[in-house]
């Protein structure tokens, strides 16, 4: 292995010619790149070589053809939870997930997919060996690896790798990267582990700071020591304070501070419904997207940047 700092995008833009010969016709590969992904420590060429195993298998899930995606996002865990898997240390990594919507893994498939040379290929068709690699590959990157599939549906497995600083020959060729973001920092409050990392992603991804809190009580502690330009907050918290509550507690402290309340309608109307809800604050309805979250959150600031310049 001989790790180095490596630009996923361009490792993926390359490998796509190999990986759509890998798979053949009737069968249409499909790359989708989170935007400023983070460059990976890997040894380049035994990614390449994973990626083509898991196209390969995710082929050969597909005897009817179908799609292959191959989707990349940065990913940061903050700290280790429960039930997590794999089992990583907290930190910075770009997720590579490759999904197919084929066959998927009964469990006991799934159980041993890992260990080398388990196949349920027939003899001379495959050695067991693809997934182990990817595996070791993984792990001896300081990442992991894991797969999530269900029967009929699909399957899709999931490479986390560690973030790598640019190089700096690299760093000094590239042009800054124009971003919506102009290092704003967002307070974004919510209990829900996958829906807070998800939208830190996203909002990491248009260049905003993010700070996180997972409890309007929290959020309020982290209120009153760092700077906040934005209060993005779940409507249903645990703890003393909802979302509403902290708007309002915040609020009175910096009045114009644009604040999002991300809701479903069961949330408002389990929390008291909207009566109490702060005049200036913005519902995002949940469940919500990258996009719609990036809209709302862009619109306010250069609202508020117009507002600036308008008085
Ligand atoms: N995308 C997938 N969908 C459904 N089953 C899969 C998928 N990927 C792997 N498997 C199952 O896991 C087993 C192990 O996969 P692995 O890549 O390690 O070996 P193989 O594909 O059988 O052989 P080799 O990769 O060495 O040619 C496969 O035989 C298959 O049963
Ligand atoms: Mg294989």
């Amino acid at each position: 292995m001989a790790p180095q700092p490596t630009d996923i995008e361009k490792l993926i833009d390359d490998t796509s010619p190999l990986l759509e010969r890998s798979v053949g016709a009737g069968i249409t590969v499909e790359t989708r790149l989170a935007p400023n992904l983070w460059w990976v420590q890997i040894d380049a060429a035994q990614l390449e070589n994973a990626l083509i195993n898991l196209a390969v298998n995710a082929r050969d899930a597909m005897s009817d053809g179908g799609k292959i995606e191959i989707w990349a996002e940065n990913f940061r865990l903050s700290r280790r939870s429960k039930n997590q898997e794999p089992n990583l240390i907290p930190g910075d990594y770009v997720r590579i997930s490759v999904r197919d919507n084929g066959s998927g893994m009964p469990e006991e498939v799934l159980a041993r997919a890992f260990e080398p040379f388990f196949t349920t290929k027939a003899f001379g068709d495959g050695s067991g060996l693809g997934l182990s690699t990817v595996y070791g590959f993984a792990e001896q990157s300081g990442g992991g690896v894991s797969i999530d599939t269900e029967i009929g549906e699909g399957t899709t497995v999931n490479l986390f790798l560690p973030y790598a600083e640019k190089t700096e020959s690299e760093a000094r060729d590239t042009a800054p990267i124009e971003t919506d973001g102009k290092r704003e920092s967002i307070l974004l409050v919510e209990d829900n582990e996958d829906v807070r990392a998800f939208a830190a992603t996203v909002l990491r991804n248009l260049n905003y700071t993010v700070i996180e809190a997972e409890t309007g009580d929290d959020a309020l502690i982290m209120f009153e020591k760092t700077a906040v330009d934005l209060l993005f907050s779940d409507v249903l918290l645990p703890g003393s304070l909802n979302g509403k509550a902290l708007a309002r507690t915040i609020l009175a402290r910096d009045p114009a501070l644009p604040v999002v309340l991300a809701s479903g309608n069961w949330d408002l109307a389990n929390s008291g419904g909207t009566s109490d809800v702060p005049e200036q604050a913005i519902i995002l309805q949940k469940p919500y997207t990258a996009t719609q979250l990036g809209a709302i959150i862009q619109n306010l600031f250069s609202k508020q940047i117009a507002g600036r310049v308008g008085s």
